[in-house]
């Protein structure tokens, strides 16, 4: 018997940061935004607790008890007093280390199906507490749809949205550390004063009116300027996205993935062909918005 969870990757439409707290880490006003492309991770009993993944990237992706998936199995095992020992396989389609979630996705995906194949029945503020212990992006893995993160980004209210977004968004070669990111935004920020971060009040209306111009119009990433400071080649696919006529293009949370909001399915898929011939990245995908968080199939 085994149990498969699909899980949707996470644009940021806006991600506001302050500066540095004593932990190391960020507040942040974080709006998180789930779209359609997915990782599938499948549990299986095993002797030991192993992980493999499949996909154009899979060799890119830590096979050992880093990989939050494992890290999931493990804390959901011993919460419960039970033996880890699963087989985890990801069927992997997001993005590695491109600013998507995707390895969140695998930790909240890896959870849900331990906890069904389990039989374990967690109610869901359980399993949120075990996704923020996992990382900061990991509850919004679970949840999907859209919501607002504060603190480091694991305390979530979730956001209404009134109709679909649709989107391109363009694979850099090679991935960025999210803590090397942020090192570069507190260099970038040394000698400033940086502002305690607020959700913007015409962006949650953007989003709950499904207004892709006016959100367009909102889109803000503050760890832009780092990201583009340790990547540089990611402006030219900023211009060559807005050039095709994205109605906006930002840096995918701490990138190296840009993110491009188009009028429409059609105008998405005619800034993804312009991406590919300018050869400002190795791929361009085309997904719609909100997708569902961590489903069981
Ligand atoms: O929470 P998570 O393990 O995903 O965070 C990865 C790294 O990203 C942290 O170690 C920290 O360097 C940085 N981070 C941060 N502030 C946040 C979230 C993440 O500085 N709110």
């Amino acid at each position: 018997m085994s149990v498969t969870v699909r899980v949707p990757a996470k644009v940021n439409v806006q991600l506001a940061v302050g500066g540095a707290r004593d932990d190391g880490y960020h507040d942040l006003a974080n709006v998180f935004l789930a779209v359609g492309l997915y990782d599938e991770v499948t549990v299986t009993p095993a002797d030991a607790l192993t992980v493999s993944c499949s996909g154009p990237d899979a060799d890119q992706v830590p096979l050992d008890r880093t990989n939050l998936a494992a890290r999931a199995a493990e804390l959901l095992a011993a919460r419960h007093g039970i033996d880890p020992s699963v087989h985890i396989h990801i069927a992997k389609d997001i993005p590695v280390a491109g600013g998507m979630a995707g390895g969140s996705a695998d930790g909240a995906g890896a959870l849900l199906a331990c906890d069904a194949l389990w039989g374990l029945g967690s109610p869901t503020s359980e399993l949120l507490d075990i996704c923020a212990e996992l990382g900061s992006d990991v509850p919004f893995s679970l949840v999907g749809g859209a919501a607002l993160g504060t603190g480091r980004g694991e305390r979530l209210t979730v956001l209404p949205v009134g109709g679909a977004f649709h989107w391109v968004f363009a694979v850099a070669d090679g991935g960025l550390s999210t803590p090397a990111v942020y090192r570069e935004f507190d260099r970038l920020n040394a000698d400033l004063d940086v502002p305690a971060p607020v959700a913007s009040t015409v962006l949650l209306d953007a989003l709950r009116s499904g207004d892709a111009a006016a959100l367009a119009g909102a889109l803000v990433n503050d760890l832009q300027p780092a990201a583009l400071s340790l990547r540089p080649s990611l402006a030219d696919t900023l211009t060559a996205g807005t050039e095709a006529g994205a109605l906006a293009g930002l840096v995918s949370g701490s990138g190296p993935t840009t993110a491009f909001l188009a009028k429409d399915e059609t105008a998405a898929r005619g800034i993804a062909d312009a991406l590919l011939a300018s050869r400002t990245c190795r791929t361009a995908r085309v997904a719609a918005a909100p997708a569902t968080g961590a489903t069981v199939l």
